[in-house]
């Protein structure tokens, strides 16, 4: 069987929170990850601009690299170019990542739920949509963040973050409402869960975090079938990242992941 790997896809290192658990899915496959580092965040960019950018290097990765299924490990992104990225690749599937609201609204007990993801995300109309539709019955707050995803690459790069900074931007999550508090907060970046332990030691009272890492792993699962790969890869899963241009300390984080930097 052709040794076609499973693309991973996100502005930076936040995907690697889904490959940590496809990895334990699939072990037998072969990973391509890719960080659109040259356009992190993306948080902040325009609809338009971004989704024109992801389609473009979408053209070249399918072509350079032949996945046989691509996994958009990023909410941002997600939120905004998957149908786009169907239409204009049909026949190629693709996994997306949205923010966990349907699981929140299921769960909950209070009916407080917190959304923490970046500007683009809360903004969507797509995750406005996924409120409507499945969480009607609670209060959900949008808390975008401008931060956050940074601190959790510098973490993961140099070990070290802000816990002061983490506590202001997951504080705005906290509501007390006629007795009521927040349980939930749905980590709607990739990124977050590497700063899931700061964010327990800074919140004001315990909630559940939901992070959907394990979940879409096993939608591409679902989606590969029962098709297996025969072989055992004997090519190393590689990292490229778009800006051209790796420091040390991401070759280093990267090789901690079991991937080679390409180029
Ligand atoms: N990891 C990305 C997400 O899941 C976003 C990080 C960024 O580019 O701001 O939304």
């Amino acid at each position: 069987m052709a040794d076609r790997p499973i693309l991973m896809f996100d502005s930076g290192i936040g995907g690697l929170t889904v490959l940590r658990e496809a990895r334990v899915l699939m072990p037998d496959r072969r990973f391509v990850y890719v960080a659109d580092d040259a356009g992190f965040p993306y948080g902040a960019w325009e609809e338009p601009a971004l989704r024109e950018r992801i389609l473009s290097l979408f053209a070249d990765l399918l072509e350079r690299f032949d996945p046989e299924i691509s996994v958009i490990a990023c909410n941002t992104a997600s939120t905004l170019v998957m149908d786009a990225l169907r239409q204009r690749f049909p026949g190629h599937p693709f996994v997306g990542t949205v923010p966990a609201i349907k699981p929140a609204a299921e769960r909950t007990r209070s009916g407080l739920v917190s959304v923490l993801g970046t500007p683009g995300t809360v903004k969507r109309q797509y995750t406005r949509d996924l409120i409507r539709q499945w969480a009607s019955k609670c209060h959900v707050r949008l808390v975008g963040s401008g931060n956050l995803a940074q601190l959790a690459e510098t973490y993961m790069r140099d070990g070290f973050v802000d816990e002061e900074a983490v506590r202001a931007e997951i504080a705005p999550c906290f509501m007390e409402q006629d007795g009521q508090r927040t349980d939930i907060v749905v980590l709607a970046c990739t990124h977050y869960p590497f700063l899931v332990n700061r964010m327990r030691k800074t919140a004001p009272w315990p909630v559940d975090w939901i992070d959907p890492a394990e979940a879409i792993a096993r939608r591409a699962l679902s989606l590969l079938g029962a098709q297996r790969a025969t072989v055992l890869s004997e090519r190393a899963d590689i990292a490229v990242f778009t800006s051209g241009k790796t420091e040390f300390t991401t070759r280093r984080l990267m090789q901690g992941f079991g991937l080679t930097v390409q180029g």
